[in-house]
């Protein structure tokens, strides 16, 4: 008779000593989890989108204020056509079968990245979600797509520039505070944990602002396969992590 194994119940928040404010996620893994189970990439891209409904579900259950998962590079335009159309499908079915439970639960949308530059319907449906959720005071669901982290520099120096080009401030004026005010994740905390599944250990041009202190796990489970075990798992070994700025 098979022995059934037991998961471990998902962890409740005061199970864990500290929790971080903004996790961030760079979903990898997709690809070779296809290949491993001899299905098509777009397979792997679907199957990927299952564990991100669970880890935005846990993430808002642990009452963590800020979650943003790395959805769709400015470098991911370099893949196959077919490989991006069906990346492309996925946006438009993960916001039209998840925004109303995101919205129920007060769950605040916010893309980072260059939403101008999207197909006219990827543009409107995102659109449309960060206003239908634009007044919730929940979970900080970021979704990049179309992001690059030096593209965001860019477009906040280039803003300063103008400003100081055209007298409105100083150059000295121009500090850490009001960089940060010009990125797509204004008024939000830095990165505390960013977790990079599929054992990738680079950042692939993600939040390079906001992971300055951010403490970096790498879980070698692919993103499809991860689960809200290796959730918690990453999750147990931040708050075992010795957080020192600099500091003695
Ligand atoms: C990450 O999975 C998803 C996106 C980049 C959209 P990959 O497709 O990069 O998976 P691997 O790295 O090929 O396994
Ligand atoms: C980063 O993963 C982008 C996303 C997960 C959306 P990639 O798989 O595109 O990164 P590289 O090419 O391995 O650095
Ligand atoms: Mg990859």
């Amino acid at each position: 008779m098979a022995v059934a194994v037991k998961k471990p119940k998902p962890m409740t928040p005061d199970q864990f000593e500290r929790l971080p404010s903004h996790v961030a996620i760079i979903m990898d893994g997709n690809g070779r989890w296809a290949k491993k189970h001899k299905l098509e990439i777009a397979r792997g891209h679907r199957q990927g989108t299952e564990s991100l409904r669970e880890i935005i579900r846990h993430t808002d259950d642990l009452g963590i204020q800020a979650l943003t998962i790395y959805a769709f590079s400015t470098e991911n335009w370099r893949r196959p056509k077919e490989e991006v159309e069906a990346l492309m499908q996925l946006i438009l079915d993960f916001f039209a079968s998840e925004i109303d439970e995101l919205d129920a639960k007060n769950v605040r949308i916010l893309i980072l990245g260059d939403k101008s530059a999207m197909p006219p319907k990827q543009r409107d449906t995102l659109i449309a979600a960060e206003e239908r959720t634009g007044g919730n005071t929940g979970l900080r669901l970021n979704i990049a797509i179309n992001y690059g982290g030096r593209d965001e520099l860019v477009h906040a120096a280039r803003e300063l520039a103008l400003l100081a080009a055209s007298g409105s401030i100083r150059p000295e004026e121009i500090t850490k505070q009001s960089i940060a005010d010009r990125l797509y994740t204004r008024g939000q905390p830095d990165v505390d944990l960013l977790i990079r599944t599929s054992g990738e250990m680079r950042l692939s041009n993600f939040l390079l602002w906001q992971c300055a202190y951010a403490e970096f796990l790498f879980p070698k489970v692919l993103w499809p396969d991860f689960s809200v075990q290796d959730y918690d798992e990453a999750l147990k070994a931040y708050a075992q992590r010795d957080r020192r700025f600099g500091g003695r």
